[in-house]
This record gives C-alpha cells, sequence and structure tokens, in this order.
C-alpha cells in the first residue's frame, strides 16, 4: 500500500512542500485549505506536472478533510505567516485556533498519523497540536531546526566558498530570535566553525541565522520564506516514511532532556517510523547552556499566553 500524505494549508509552504514530495515519489498527497477551489486547482495542476517528471503519485486537492482519511503523515502548514515587522509570536491568536481544528479533525480520520507542524509560533504550535490531539510526545515534530541550521549552512557555504555537502551546522532552541546557533559542534568537514572562521564573522553569521527569517519576510513584504521550510518538512517525512533513523534538529517535546520540562523547544532528534525515536543530549559549555535557558523562556512565555487564550 502506498503512504499517504496530508498537508493542511495549501499556501505558498504546503503547496511547495507538496511540489518536493511528489517529485521524491514516496507517498500520495492530499492538499486540505479554507479557500474553495485553490487546494483542488494546485493539486490539479501538480497531478498534471507528474507524466513530465515520470512520477506515479496522487494529489488531491479538498477543502474539506474526508479526503485525508488515512493518512501516515498530516503536515500542517495553515495559518496566517508573517508581515514586516511582526514577530513570529503576534501570530499566536490567529493560528492557534486554526491548529487546533486542524488537528482534532485530521486526527478524528487519521488516529495513527504523525503530525509535523510548520505553523509559527512554531514550538508552542507544536505544543498545542500534542496537548490538543491528546498525543504521545513521539507524534508530534515542529519543524524549525533543520531550516534555522540550513540557513546557517547556507551562510558558511557562501562565505567560504565550499559545498554546502561539507557544512554542517546545529541550531538550537526555539524558532525565534533567541535560538542558539552552536558554533563549535557545527563543522565544516569534521573542522569545527569556531576555528575556521575569524570570530566577527562568525558571528555575522551566527546574527543574520537568527534573524534569517525575518530577512527574506522585509524583502518579501506579502508573506513569509517557503522554499527551504518546505525541503525542511520534505526531509523529515522522508525520514519517517523510510524509517531511516536520521538525526537533525526539530522541535520536540521535552521532559528532563537539556533541564527542561513539558516544552516544545528545538534539538537534536532522531526521526523514524515512529516520529520522534530518541532525543540526543549534546555536551553544551556554559554560555550555550545559558542561551538554551534564555530561548526557552522566550517559547514558554508564548506558551503561557497560549494558555491565557485557549483551552488545552
Ligand atoms: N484550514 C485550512 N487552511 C487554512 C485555514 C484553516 N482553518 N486557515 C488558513 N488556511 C490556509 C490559508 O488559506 C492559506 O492558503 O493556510 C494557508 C497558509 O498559506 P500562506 O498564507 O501562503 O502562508 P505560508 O507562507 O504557507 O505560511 C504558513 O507556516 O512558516 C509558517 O509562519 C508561517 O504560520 C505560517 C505558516
Amino acid at each position: 500500500m502506498k503512504n499517504k500524505v496530508s498537508i493542511i494549508g495549501a499556501g505558498m509552504t504546503g503547496s511547495t512542500t507538496a511540489h518536493w514530495l511528489a517529485e521524491k515519489e514516496i507517498a500520495d498527497l492530499v492538499l486540505v485549505d479554507i479557500v474553495e477551489g485553490m487546494p483542488q486547482g494546485k493539486a490539479l495542476d501538480l497531478q498534471q506536472a507528474m507524466p513530465v517528471v515520470y512520477k506515479d503519485v496522487t494529489i488531491v486537492g479538498s477543502n474539506d478533510y474526508e479526503a485525508t482519511a488515512g493518512s501516515d503523515i498530516v503536515v500542517i502548514t495553515a495559518g496566517i505567516p508573517r508581515k514586516p515587522g511582526m514577530s513570529r509570536d503576534d501570530l499566536l491568536t490567529t493560528n492557534a485556533k486554526i491548529v487546533q481544528k486542524a488537528t482534532t479533525e485530521t486526527l478524528n480520520l487519521s488516529p495513527e498519523a504523525i503530525i509535523v507542524v510548520l505553523t509559527n509560533p512554531l514550538d508552542t504550535m507544536a505544543y498545542l497540536a500534542m496537548k490538543s490531539g491528546k498525543l504521545p510526545p513521539q507524534r508530534v515534530i515542529g519543524q524549525a531546526g533543520i531550516l534555522d541550521s540550513a540557513r546557517m549552512r547556507a551562510f558558511v557555504s557562501m562565505e567560504l566558498g565550499v559545498s554546502v555537502e561539507n557544512v554542517h551546522c546545529y541550531v538550537l532552541g526555539g524558532h525565534g530570535d533567541e535560538m542558539v546557533p552552536l558554533s563549535h559542534i557545527s563543522n565544516v568537514a569534521g573542522v569545527p566553525l569556531d576555528e575556521i572562521l575569524p570570530p566577527d564573522r562568525l558571528e555575522a553569521i551566527v546574527e543574520r541565522t537568527r534573524k534569517g527569517g525575518g530577512e527574506i519576510v522585509s524583502l518579501l513584504k506579502t508573506g513569509s520564506a517557503y522554499y527551504a521550510p518546505a525541503a525542511a518538512v520534505t526531509q523529515m517525512v522522508e525520514a519517517i516514511l523510510k524509517n531511516k533513523q536520521l538525526i537533525v534538529p526539530a522541535a520536540a517535546y521535552l521532559q528532563g532532556e537539556y533541564g527542561l520540562n513539558d516544552i516544545f523547544f528545538g534539538v537534536p532528534v532522531q526521526i523514524g517510523r515512529n516520529g520522534v525515536e530518541k532525543i540526543i543530549e549534546y555536551q553544551l559549555n556554559d554560555a550555550e547552556r545559558e542561551a538554551l535557558k534564555k530561548s526557552a523562556g522566550a517559547v514558554r512565555e508564548t506558551i503561557s499566553a497560549l494558555h491565557s487564550l485557549i483551552e488545552i
């Protein structure tokens, strides 16, 4: 039987995710959106691209959830994106209701599905999905760390003129401006970044990584990044469906790891057919530990705001 992946929210990120996934031919796809005709139109267009690229994938668009029944994975991208000057937390009030509905509706029809959350504010939306779906922590993963790390990898590769394949970066923490790029564990072909780059260049890259999403929002003016976020989701979906046991940074529910409890937070996780198979604990130095604490504080504030908005 073929795998089935449903993507809730067929906007920029949702439809780009469908595009990347279809090219991989690893699952049939369903796109759901509230805008009438839009998910159907995008699905049909993508379906008609399949003969050109020789991929046997069925893509369905819908305005209701029935079509998602029996999904192996549900990707939630529904919600509003940032406008210039907005933080991810500014999206909380609108997106919380959307994510809660998307979670409960899809789980009714796909009770075994693994949920991958992309809607911002990311860590808090993943927390909301897990709590409202009453899911075991393993089955909810937030996409942020692969994206933030990929931004850093792109900047390092551009700075040094080396292949992205040689650049390994690890950005942990919440998906906000307090995220924590690890410059010692990050490396180029095994050599730690802080031994390769002069401190001022490294600091500039770290800063640009932290503000990477905002830089794109300012340029686009009417939306936020979607190519790299969608590529990151695709990597996670593939790791789950192929049971790859892939280690990447992602938002997972912590129960004591890194000294944190009852919070979704970006940490290295091992991803396989069960979702989060394992949380990996890095040995961090004092400054990194302190930075993670600060980032966790910011996520906790948004989770508290969520509790005052919505009953979970
Ligand atoms: N059910 C289904 N779809 C919905 C709902 C809902 N209740 N509410 C909104 N949507 C849809 C919108 O109609 C839109 O097509 O979600 C889609 C979001 O797409 P975009 O506006 O293009 O936004 P996008 O860039 O894809 O970002 C979506 O992901 O990266 C995050 O911060 C970003 O939270 C934002 C989300």
